[in-house]
């Protein structure tokens, strides 16, 4: 028992309105509409000269960073992609000096993540870090960085460090979005946008019995598919990562336009299929994804938000609160997490040690 809570995944899972309030304060600049990002030390002038952004991370620091990609392209108008870091370092890759590196890790000590960091500064690059732990080796290693300010997380399954790593993608994309073409008016759509996050995430935890009662009906299952598109798909990759670290039941995540090209082959009852309907430009062609999969007698437990009509072809779902498109994704990764944690804990899994991981890798 930790305070109120079973785990400590729990707790971090109930801690986010509070840490992400934290980390935010003194961080958005309502006079430039931007973000306030001194550990960053590169002046907003300086940051002009980046064409383009890659983030590097291992396991969810890497999906997160394909999310975060997103959020600079959709903002700042840039080329940004994400590789996983074990990859990246093995792979000779080509560093260029007008790409701005982003390693992101929650406890700073990753050996893959770290000996990417040092290769891309041994080849002229710049390296930014979106690190938890204060002083460690890669927060240490960085140009500069923004520190995530999540508190100590003691769960091997991340949550909050998840959460608030997208939040630092969030910052740095409106930052390199206002030295661009993004407006006034439109950095401080995402400034009022990020003020408005850790309630919503509240009001989303609120949601934790109905999520719980899902959850039930998921433990049965043979194997999951978490569906996604663009932005929904980096949450689907993180939501079967959660499932399968904590539950051992297999989930593999696809994108949502990718089914017809194999996948939709192994839709059965036994195998439901967990999709992220966010309220965007794609709305539509997801629905239609979903139609296919019921046709097939498969069922769909959809994430997504009430305004959002799905033509009957759900058994269940879950809606979090509207933010701003390029925020909504973060929200919609919050039912994920307790998703997770309800089919683990039905299972009578060990939530906080989930057999062979570590927290933090710092071997090869
Ligand atoms: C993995 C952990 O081994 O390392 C994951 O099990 C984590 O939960 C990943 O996302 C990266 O760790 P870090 O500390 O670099 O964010």
């Amino acid at each position: 028992q930790i305070g109120e809570h079973d785990t400590f995944m729990h707790k971090e899972i109930h801690e986010q309105p509070e840490s992400l309030r934290r980390m935010l304060s003194g961080r958005l600049d309502d006079r430039f509409a931007t973000a306030r990002l001194d550990g960053l030390q590169i002046e907003a002038r300086e940051l002009r000269k980046f064409k383009r952004v890659k983030a590097i991370g291992c396991g969810s620091a890497y999906y997160i960073g394909q999310l975060g990609a997103s959020m600079i392209e959709d903002l700042a108008r840039i080329p940004a992609d994400a590789e996983a870091a074990s990859e990246f370092r093995y792979r000779n890759p080509i560093i260029e000096p007008d790409t701005l590196y982003v390693a992101v890790s929650q406890s700073g000590e990753t050996a893959d993540t770290l000996f990417a960091v040092n290769e891309i500064q041994r080849k002229g690059g710049t390296v930014v870090g979106l690190v938890n732990v204060v002083g460690s080796s890669i927060a240490r290693a960085c140009d500069g960085g923004i520190y995530l300010h999540a508190g100590p997380e003691v769960s091997v399954a991340s949550t909050k460090v998840l959460t608030h790593m997208g939040v630092g993608f969030a910052l740095l994309a409106l930052a390199l979005g206002r030295v661009r073409d993004l407006s006034f008016t439109e950095g401080k759509r995402i400034l009022d946008g990020l003020r408005n996050l850790p309630d919503q995430v509240a009001e989303i935890i609120a949601k934790e019995d109905e999520i719980a009662s899902v959850a039930k009906e998921l433990t049965h299952a043979q194997s999951l598919f978490f569906i996604g598109r663009v932005r929904g798909y980096p949450v689907a990759r993180e939501g079967a990562q959660k499932l399968k670290e904590i539950s051992y039941l297999h989930a593999e995540a696809y994108q949502a336009s990718e089914l017809k090209h194999g996948p939709l082959a192994l839709i059965i009852p036994a195998m439901p299929t967990v999709a992220i309907i966010p309220d965007d430009e794609l709305v539509d062609r997801n629905i239609g994804a979903l139609h296919e999969i019921t046709a097939r007698k498969g069922k769909v437990v959809a994430i997504t938000h009430s305004e959002i009509d799905l033509e009957g072809t759900e058994v269940a779902r879950i809606d979090v609160p509207r933010n701003e498109v390029e925020l909504d994704p973060l929200l919609l990764t919050i039912p994920l997490q307790l998703l997770a944690y309800h089919v683990a804990t039905a299972l009578g899994r060990d939530i906080d040690r989930p057999r062979n991981l570590a927290k933090s890798v710092t071997v090869e």
